[in-house]
């Protein structure tokens, strides 16, 4: 076992004041600019974009751009768009920080091509590319399978005008991790830490990697050797281990670890009591959960909003969601600002527990919260509605999504074309296979099994035409069956 040696100072709480002091104001706004812009991107010629946009009577901020990229953000090939037609604009020039959504873009699209081209002419304008930048770029690399392009990429970095130092260092070794390249990330510090001079963070990101794959021994390995070589762990170190004995199951290692850590006299934080509430529940242990969440507040730790959003969520998947909104009432009470997660919890305990009405209200009220309901908040509905069996219900929240208020992601893609195999009718596979085509469109790479149902399910219908048009387009994205040939 390890030693513990907590010095953490005792942090001050947040007061909560400040949200009760914010007034309400009930007059209903016109629609931000961003979601003005949104739509016209969606909906006009790329070819005539720059003169559209340099009409659209608008100041254009560095805070306004970003807004428009997150409304765009899953239609990829339309943020791009909209991002080098305002390249264009005679009054406007883009920040770095557009940069670097256009680049994360792009490296998701792996337009790769793009993404060079866009590091080039950031560095000509002297805007980068930063170290935030690599990262995006290496953490997207990683996630399309290519870990060692990552690395080469951050060992390059001072090519292209950036040096690597210790942050940036620690930054390739959480990317790695993230993508479960733990034990690439361990070698990499093994031979780096020396000039980098790995500290705590360097060992805590590689323990939790392990802790990611659960494999808890061999991070209780790593952060022995990190004492070894004269490192102190910090409290985020027994928090690491802490969650990574909750998500193997190991309920009594990980109890043990917490009165550890207590009697050690560590200042136990909010993450430590959030780990323990949220390990407990998912486990099942809901009495222990609330336990262990009185206790929190009797020692004088606040919850956060993370620890209500754990709790709520517990209560509703191993208790009740009357439970669940008798806590999320008292959070309100007590001054908090719940936010999406935790409406979508509330939601999706509502959904699950077959209470749509209740549903819908609590989403009216989230909006009435400004808190406007997010992607997730439609890819439940949407899940519900398809799960009991109502598929055109379904297809009517996705219509909505389309009209640029909130663009449908991945799931959402995935979770509707599985469902148009449920009621065996030869027009929805029409549908399905429609979805295909605008999910490629929209920058979404489906996976082979959902392409090659679609096919499958086209074929068995008499749809032969349909069917090759999908061939084509799977073969364009490198995804085809070995036994097709075109
Ligand atoms: C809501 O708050 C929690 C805790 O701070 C955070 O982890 C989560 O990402 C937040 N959700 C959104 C949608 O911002």
């Amino acid at each position: 076992m390890l030693t513990f040696r907590c010095k953490i100072p005792r942090t001050t709480h947040r007061p909560l004041s400040h949200h009760l002091t914010t007034t309400t104001t009930t007059t209903t706004s016109p629609p931000p600019p961003q979601d003005a812009i949104a739509v016209l991107v969606l909906t006009t010629d790329p070819k005539t974009l720059t003169t559209t946009l340099e009409a659209h009577p608008v100041q254009w901020t560095p805070e306004l751009v970003t807004g428009v990229f997150k409304r765009l953000w899953n239609h990829g090939p339309k943020a791009l768009q909209f991002f080098d037609a305002l390249d264009y604009h005679r009054a406007y020039a883009h920040s770095a920080s557009a940069f670097d959504h256009a680049v994360d873009i792009a490296a998701r699209l792996r337009r790769y091509h793009t993404v060079w081209a866009l590091l080039a002419r950031m560095r000509a304008r002297r805007l980068g590319p930063t170290p935030k930048t690599f990262a995006i770029v290496a953490e997207r690399y990683a996630a399309a399978g290519k870990p060692d392009r990552a690395v080469r990429i951050f060992l390059s970095m001072h090519h292209h005008g950036c040096s690597q130092d210790l942050k940036s260092f620690n930054t390739i070794l959480d990317v790695l991790c993230k993508s479960k390249r733990v034990e690439k990330a361990y070698s990499l510090l093994k031979v780096f830490r020396g000039r980098f001079r790995a500290d705590t963070i360097s060992y805590n990101i590689i323990a939790n990697g392990f802790c990611l794959i659960n494999r808890t021994p061999r991070a209780l390995e790593v952060l022995r050797e990190m004492v070894e070589r004269g490192l102190e762990p910090s409290l985020t170190t027994y928090n690491i281990l802490l969650k990574g004995f909750f998500r193997t199951g190991q309920i009594k290692e990980g109890w043990d670890f917490f009165l550890q850590m207590k009697r050690r006299k560590c200042e136990i934080d909010v993450v430590t009591y959030t780990t323990v509430v949220h390990g407990f529940g998912v486990a099942g242990e809901v009495k222990r959960a609330r336990k262990v969440f009185d206790e929190m507040i009797g020692m004088g730790v606040l919850p956060s909003v993370a620890t209500y959003n754990a709790l709520i969520q517990v209560l509703c998947k191993k208790d009740s969601v009357e439970n669940a909104i008798v806590v999320f009432e008292e959070m309100l009470r007590k001054g908090y600002v719940p936010n999406s997660t935790t409406y979508n919890v509330v939601i999706r305990g509502l959904c699950h527990a077959g209470n749509m009405d209740e549903a819908m209200e609590y989403i009216s009220r989230m909006k009435d919260d400004k808190c406007e309901p997010n992607v997730q908040t439609y890819n439940l509905l949407i899940r519900y509605h398809c799960d009991a069996g109502e598929i055109d219900k379904a297809l009517e929240v996705f219509e909505k999504m389309g009209s640029g208020e909130c663009l449908p992601n991945l799931d959402t893609y995935n979770v509707l074309i599985s469902s148009m195999f449920v009621r065996k009718k030869s027009d929805d596979l029409l549908v399905a296979g429609k979805l295909l085509i605008e999910m490629v469109d929209r920058g979404f790479l489906p996976r082979k099994f959902t392409f090659n149902r679609v096919l499958n399910g086209l074929l068995l219908t008499g749809n032969q035409g349909f069917a090759k048009e999908i061939l084509r387009l799977q073969s364009k994205c490198g995804r085809l069956p070995s036994q097709f040939r075109l």
